[in-house]
């Protein structure tokens, strides 16, 4: 089997949200480079019709598909388990799977906000713990923190979501410091508004958010591979995206949490 050009530093990449937008993305990008993939989501239909296309002739990479619901404990489990694995080890793992839905917290119903936490912090605190922990006993690896521009603000009518982001931008910035000298790097990515299933999944209402700015999770997800492949700590994709990630550091605290209230109020 001859094998073609990799330009990505990873033998085996595990990728969880693979079965849809910027997850799907980057199964698609590392499988060209032939970077095996173990590919993570509840649903199977589409891991598996996505393992026949990336395999499909006979120079592809290998291609696993590991069934699990990230908010579960069990599935949890079954995923972290196969982080550590010495047999096929994964030299990359991307934590991507996430959602958020959008609305008023008093609104939202108590189990989907437990699935938000879950899923965003709990599942990927856990993996990330079992990755960087592997990988140090090997002396390299690399773990990928799929966060959000909401990240760098609290945001009213999708607090959660965006909390549960802050979380993850601040994971990443210590695990990259923390982690120098053992081989092992985390890059934390920020997109911005990405064109996926995620705000309908959601319940987004996208008349109220900007119809400029978005992104193609393909370009999302070559910014990030890129950024991690030279193992950056944190990238924020889109150029739109950078400046406002520019203006926000820059801005006053409390300046920015009254203009974002009063135009969350206006809209
Ligand atoms: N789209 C945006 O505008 C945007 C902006 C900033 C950041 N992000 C972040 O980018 C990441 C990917 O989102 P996306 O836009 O690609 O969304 P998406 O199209 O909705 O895809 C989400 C992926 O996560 C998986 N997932 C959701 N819940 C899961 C669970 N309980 N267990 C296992 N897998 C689960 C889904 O697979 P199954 O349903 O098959 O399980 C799917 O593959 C998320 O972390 C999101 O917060 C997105």
């Amino acid at each position: 089997m001859s094998r073609r050009r990799q330009p990505w530093p990873w033998q085996r990449a595990l990728v969880t949200g693979a079965s849809a937008g910027i997850g799907r993305a980057m199964a698609r990008q590392l499988a060209v480079a032939n970077v095996d993939l173990v590919l993570v989501a509840r649903s199977g239909d589409q891991l598996e019709a996505l393992a026949a296309e990336l395999q499909a002739g006979d120079s592809g990479p290998s291609v696993e598909v590991l069934v699990a619901d990230l908010s579960t404990p069990e599935g949890v489990d079954a995923v972290a388990a196969r982080v550590v694995a010495d047999q096929d080890p994964v030299d990359l793992v991307v934590n991507n799977a996430g959602l958020g839905y959008e609305g008023p917290l008093v609104d939202q119903d108590p189990s989907e906000v437990a699935e938000t936490i879950g899923v965003n912090v709990v599942a990927l605190v856990r993996l990330t713990h079992a990755a960087v922990g592997a990988m140090a006993g090997r002396g390299r690896g690399q773990v990928m923190l799929v966060s959000s521009m909401a990240s760098l603000q609290g945001m009213p009518m999708t607090a959660v979501y965006a909390a549960t982001k802050a979380f993850i931008t601040s994971l990443g910035e210590g695990l990259y410091e923390e982690l120098k000298g053992t081989g092992v790097v985390v890059t934390t990515v920020l997109p911005g508004l990405t064109r996926t299933e995620f705000h309908e999944r959601g319940r987004w209402d996208l008349e109220r958010w900007p119809s400029v700015g978005w992104q193609d999770a393909d370009e999302v997800a070559a910014e990030a591979l890129r950024a991690a492949a030279k193992s950056r700590p944190e990238v924020v994709t889109g150029r739109l995206n950078r400046f406002f990630a520019v203006l926000t550091s820059k801005s006053p605290r409390g300046l920015r949490r009254s203009l974002i209230g009063w135009a969350a109020r206006r809209r």
